[in-house]
């Protein structure tokens, strides 16, 4: 009785939409539900207690009382760091593409942002599709929705970057998978985060569960906490040496989103191991990192052949084996590359910013150079 009549002329236009009738319109209410199963918990209070990080059954509309305060402390902070692409001036970075960078620094460059711009489409596709929606406390879901617009900011930075320099962009965009060294890169990634975003997993289900927590382990872990922040790198050592520093204070922006989300996910990591009494099997783990660690060397081989002023792949590497070695130990899990060493010391400084106390009274006009910027 309620169904549309599609017959009728003045909605033949739009007859082949009859398909996406949502079902509502023509099931006749049941006399089985409203009063009998309108659930009498529903206008109870959220116990805090019950909530959990997944399988919880409290309310996802009430943000409080908070379980997980520290989500909420995320969300706060993160909305300090607060910029668009517009704000940096970048016109000193294209005269140093066109006329300072050599041949190899110009290869550094260039493949750098065309392995980024594939990474934050497919971090913001994950958080936002995979891992959202498996999450059953809001102030999770809070945060995470704003890693879902910071991951889009930073690609909308990377478009910037390529589109103000002057790069051939189709080419560009095209580079991760003509590339095989980068391709592996993504290939890993698309792999282990594609386990997540299947609509069949049932996280009730051990070898589902565990499949998913092994996902998000290695997106904030490897894919934010080693291949994100060791991959600024290579930019940040042409801004030590006064080049591209436009790019580099843009990446050093995003970096500290991404410092935020490796965090907030092995957090998460943490919590859902406890809370769900998992224990991760070490070998699947260590095959990991041992997988990562293989593709990082190759990437670094092909980004660098032979050092920059300043660069070399044997340190990207090192580097890579360093902060895998510190992630581990922050979930207190095995150290996968013992005795590796801290070969970028400068890197933590690096990705400390010093323009937050006047940003919006320095952005664009009265910009303050890479010079401003204490390491
Ligand atoms: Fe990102
Ligand atoms: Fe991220």
């Amino acid at each position: 009785m309620n169904k549309l009549d599609w017959s009728n002329p003045l909605n033949s236009a739009v007859a082949p939409r009859e398909a996406l009738i949502p079902e509502v319109i023509t099931v006749e209410p049941s006399s089985t539900t409203n009063q009998e199963e309108e659930p009498v918990a529903s206008t109870a209070p959220v116990n805090v207690d019950d909530k959990r990080v997944i399988n919880g059954l409290t309310d996802v509309n009430q943000l409080a009382p908070f379980k997980y305060p520290w989500a909420w402390e995320y969300f706060l902070n993160a909305n300090k760091n607060h910029w668009t692409p517009l704000d940096v001036n970048m016109t000193q970075d294209v005269h140093d593409y066109h006329h300072k960078l050599n041949d190899a620094e110009r290869h550094v460059f260039e493949n750098v942002l065309a392995y980024l711009t594939t990474s934050d489409i497919l971090a913001m596709r994950n958080i936002g599709l995979a891992v959202m929606e498996k999450m059953t406390a809001p102030e999770l879901q809070i945060y995470q929705a704003r890693q879902v617009f910071e991951e889009a900011m930073h690609t909308w930075t990377y478009q910037h970057c390529i589109e103000t320099i002057g790069i051939e962009q189709s080419e560009i965009y095209n580079r991760y998978r003509v590339v095989p060294e980068i391709n592996a890169k993504i290939q890993i990634a698309n792999r282990r985060l594609n386990a997540a975003l299947s609509s069949e997993v049932d996280l009730r289900n051990r070898d589902d569960l565990e499949c998913f927590v092994m996902s998000y382990l290695f997106f904030a872990a490897i894919f934010e906490g080693c291949w994100f922040y060791n991959g600024f790198s290579p930019i940040f050592a042409l801004q030590r040496r006064g080049l591209m520093k436009g790019t580099a204070e843009q990446l050093q922006y995003i970096m500290r989103d991404e410092i935020m989300h490796y965090g907030f996910g092995m957090k998460v990591v943490k919590e859902i191991l406890l809370e769900e009494k998992l224990t991760l099997d070490p070998k699947s783990v260590s095959d990991m990192w041992q997988e990562c660690e293989a593709a990082e060397r190759g990437y670094a081989e092909f980004l660098l052949p032979e050092p920059i002023l300043g660069y070399n792949a044997g340190d990207h590497s090192e580097q890579f084996r360093y902060l895998a070695n510190r992630r581990a130990k922050q979930l207190k899990l095995e150290q996968p590359f013992p005795g590796a060493e801290n070969a970028l010391p400068w890197l933590n400084e690096q990705a400390n910013l010093r323009k937050e106390k006047n940003f919006f009274e320095t952005r664009v006009t009265e910009y303050q150079t890479g010079a401003s910027l204490n390491w």
